[in-house]
């Protein structure tokens, strides 16, 4: 158990957030509200009843209640409201710069247009003191086709995303599947992520950086279970974007103190804490750092490392990247 001073370093403590999925942060009650602003039917009588069922046995569990909540979102207004509900939560737990994940798919699907989507959730991340970019992620349930076709609509707003991802079912869904979609991408100079080995095998790892050339993992956290592959990420320092209330939730792991995000830094390697959907999972960025320090032996030095990592492994400019580094040592240096 941590005790008081560790928790107020944590809470205080300068951080980014790299692994958000901004539907992922839809609370129940702002779900009802837009359910009721634009009319739209759902299958759960109210807030309570909608919670209850946030009990989850696997990734595709969640995916199936996280889709039907995303079904209240139509209009711009939607989007930004949502964004900004996350961006005052991220700023209470002092988070600095965030990259925020979106799903086009899940609302062009739906008849949403691509700038309904993207202009409403640019917006709000404009008008937040947060500094915030978007990262636009494939499902990787769909086809290649489909998101070639996802990106070219999302072209034209080119300027207010800066990086690709891949998320949605892992297994059965490998990153080869989506090869020539990214080689397009990294032609067209956006930042490269995808999710792999939350669910999926190592070798999903070790395919997203051979074959889809990402720049950070989602997740990545069963690469432990290949010696080789943990050198790599080691020597090349990949960052991992590690959820561990998530991994949790949806049973990667059974308890947070089987959690293996302390062997992770003790392999030599670039993990971040992230919250990956704050309101499925009981809890936005510091809850997870509460969560994992108290279950695991962890104390300041992995804080400032955690924190540290979290803006080494951002997609920042040099100069403000050295900027955060150096307002996190400030801030250790100073308890
Ligand atoms: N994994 C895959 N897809 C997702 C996730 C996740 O953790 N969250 C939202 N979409
Ligand atoms: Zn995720």
């Amino acid at each position: 158990m941590m005790n008081d001073q560790l928790r107020a370093v944590l809470q205080g403590m300068p951080k980014a957030e790299l692994h958000i999925h901004i539907e992922g942060s839809l609370e129940p009650e702002l779900i009802f509200a837009l359910a009721e602003r634009n009319r739209v039917k759902l299958a759960y009588p109210g807030v309570e009843a909608l919670r209850a069922a946030y009990a989850f046995s696997d990734l595709q569990s969640f995916l199936d209640i996280y889709y039907a909540g995303a079904s209240v979102l139509l209009q711009e207004q939607d989007f930004y409201d949502m964004t900004a509900a996350y961006l005052a939560r991220a700023a209470a737990d002092n988070v600095r710069h965030t990259e925020i994940f979106f799903d086009p798919q899940t609302h062009t699907a739906r008849g949403v247009p691509m700038q309904t989507v993207i202009d409403g959730i640019y917006r709000a991340c404009q008008d937040s003191p947060v500094s915030a970019s978007l990262i636009l992620c494939f499902l990787r349930h769909l086809s290649e086709e489909d998101a070639f076709a996802t990106l070219e609509a999302a072209l034209p707003f080119r300027d207010k995303f800066i990086g690709i991802g891949l998320d949605s079912s892992e297994v059965g869904h490998p990153p080869e599947k989506f090869a020539r979609v990214f080689a397009r991408c990294k032609e067209l100079g956006f930042h490269l992520v995808a999710h792999a080995g939350e669910e999926g095998p190592p070798a999903y790892i070790e395919t997203a950086l051979d074959l889809l050339k990402v720049e950070r993992v989602d997740h990545g956290v069963r690469c432990l279970e290949d010696a080789a592959l943990t050198a790599r990420l080691a020597r090349e320092q990949i960052a991992l974007t590690v959820c561990p209330l998530s991994n949790i939730k949806l049973r990667v792991f059974d308890k947070m103190e089987q959690h293996n995000l302390l062997s992770l830094l003790d392999a030599g390697l670039v993990a971040t804490v992230n919250s990956d959907d704050p309101a499925y999972f009981g809890g936005y960025l510091n809850e997870n750092f509460f969560a994992t320090f108290d279950a695991l032996p962890l104390g300041l030095s992995h804080a400032q490392r955690l924190a540290r990592n979290s803006f080494s492994a951002a997609f920042l400019p040099a100069g403000q990247k050295q900027a955060f580094l150096d307002e996190v040592d400030a801030y250790f240096a100073a308890v």
